[in-house]
């Protein structure tokens, strides 16, 4: 009997898909470049599932009903290229690869441009939960064909999270969607756990708590607005002792963030779009500013500033940080929506940004309770152009932002860097503006390029003849 899906890749992430689909009861064809790689999954696990071990390409298609559904999961970039190459001499026009790495959309409309011309069908679909999600129910973020979609759904949404009995799976939209969906998820996580660290380096140095400590502090915020996974294991995280040394684990750590290129991407497309996106792209330039440890050190006995220590009353302080950190969030998430929002009119997507709040709220990274409130927001607002401006954020937003504000007045005289809290409220601040100060910005660069302004009291372009009589003539 052939199989229903194939996974070729069977690094932990294929390898949990494909046990997450078998366990379901989806006979899986599994392949990998290295056999030996299918001889051990075929060991360990390959009685979880009807399971076919292929050892050739040839032979994973061979196993594989027709039209055939491939799953392609291996490290993004020119991987996913030479699998695709390798593939489509092997299938009948209308087979299905589908791509569950986390490729940058570009490359995913290239290739499925590429496949089309090959009478196959392509899709990129990201998948969100780390390994423990792909094992027992990831977000699903599907892009590519619709009637595609309708030939994988049933696995697809099987396999998935399930919410109140909605599984976190629906199609996103055509071509690079769903891994532009993703990418913005991503972009979202790091501005999570930028905001995350921001608050945990003022309550170490601010408030004068051990790491400990902090754990059981967001333990606690766990069970109130910001209940979140991201919060939950940032408690976990920070309880752990290291075996080696008895101190936090936290506390042996180097300082230094990594990343793989989602979040760049994300602050990269917000600025080609145009979209204010401060929080998710504060949080990329924080890591960045990790990896200068050596510039770091050197300046930390060369430049001057205070030294942050406690003094203010902690539990206020406590207080006034966790809803800093929700303002912020709410913020963060409005930037993440207004892009997709931008992204999916650029691009005719027909995003529907409710459905997208929906399919976070379990599964995923970001996975929160907030996400009920986004999914509401755009259930009666479908046009909205940001999320603070429904009431449940406005007033949320409103509440917090006393307190949003002692934190950032606090940090910044006691010398802790808080990118994302400070960003986040000056975004908040000049969005709530009605008139600004880029009317200066524009007299400026028509003094020196002439480039122009437009006036507040009549239509069209006009130019000031700064350095010859100083009229005013209409620019066209
Ligand atoms: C997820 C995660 C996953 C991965 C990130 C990490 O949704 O399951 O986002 O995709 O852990 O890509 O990204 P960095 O390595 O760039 O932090």
């Amino acid at each position: 009997e052939k199989s229903r899906i194939g996974v070729t890749g069977l690094a932990v992430m294929g390898a949990n898909l494909a046990r997450n689909m078998a366990r379901r009861g989806f006979p899986v064809a599994v392949h990998n470049r290295t056999t030996s790689k299918t001889t051990e999954f075929m060991k360990d696990y390959g009685d979880e599932g009807a399971f076919t071990g292929t050892e050739s390409l040839q032979e994973f298609v061979d196993a594989l009903e027709t039209p055939r559904k491939i799953v392609v999961m291996v490290k993004a970039g020119k991987p996913v290229d030479a699998v695709i190459d390798e593939l489509a001499p092997l299938l009948d026009s209308g087979d299905i690869i589908i791509d569950a790495g986390n490729s940058h959309f570009p490359d995913t409309d290239r290739r499925a441009a590429y496949c089309e011309e090959r009478g196959l069908r392509f899709m990129g679909i990201g998948v969100s939960g780390g390994e423990e999600g792909a094992l027992n129910g990831p977000s699903i973020m599907p892009g590519g064909p619709q009637e595609a979609y309708g030939e994988v759904e049933e696995i697809l949404t099987a396999i998935a999270a399930n919410v109140d009995g909605t599984p976190c799976c629906t199609h996103v939209g055509p071509g690079g969607a769903g891994h532009y969906v993703k990418m913005v998820h991503n972009g979202i996580e790091y501005a999570d756990i930028q905001l995350i660290a921001e608050a945990y380096d003022l309550l170490t140095h601010v408030a004068g708590l051990s790491a400990p400590e902090i754990g059981k502090i967001f333990e606690e915020w766990n069970s109130g607005d910001l209940e979140s996974f991201l919060i939950e294991i940032t408690g976990i995280v920070l309880a752990k002792t290291d075996e080696k040394t008895g101190k936090p684990l936290v506390d042996v750590i180097v300082d230094q963030a990594e990343q793989k290129g989602t979040g760049r991407w994300t602050a990269i497309d917000a600025l080609d779009l145009g979209v204010p996106l401060t929080g998710i792209t504060e949080a990329v330039f924080a890591r960045t500013l990790s990896n200068l440890r050596d510039e770091r050190r050197e300046a930390s006995t060369t430049l001057g500033g205070p030294t942050p220590g406690s003094g203010k009353n902690r539990d206020e302080l406590v207080e006034d940080i966790r809803q800093a950190l929700y303002a912020s969030k709410v913020v963060a998430y409005a930037q993440g929506f207004a892009q997709m929002r931008a992204a999916s009119q650029a691009n005719d997507w027909g995003l529907d940004l409710g459905a997208m709040a929906r399919i976070w709220r379990g599964g995923c990274i970001i996975r929160a309770q907030f996400l009920n409130r986004i999914t509401e927001a755009y259930e009666s607002h479908p046009d909205l152009d940001n999320l603070l401006m429904v009431p449940y954020f406005t007033e949320a937003v409103a509440n917090a932002q006393d307190a949003w504000r002692r934190v950032v007045v606090t940090a910044t005289e006691q010398g802790v860097a808080i990118p994302a809290f400070s960003s986040s409220l000056s975004y908040y601040d000049g969005y709530r503006r009605e008139r600004g100060p880029a009317n200066l910005i524009q007299g400026l660069r028509d003094y020196f390029g002439a480039h122009t302004y437009a006036r507040t009291d009549a239509d069209g372009k006009f130019h000031t003849r700064w350095s010859q009589d100083g009229s005013e003539v209409a620019a066209d």
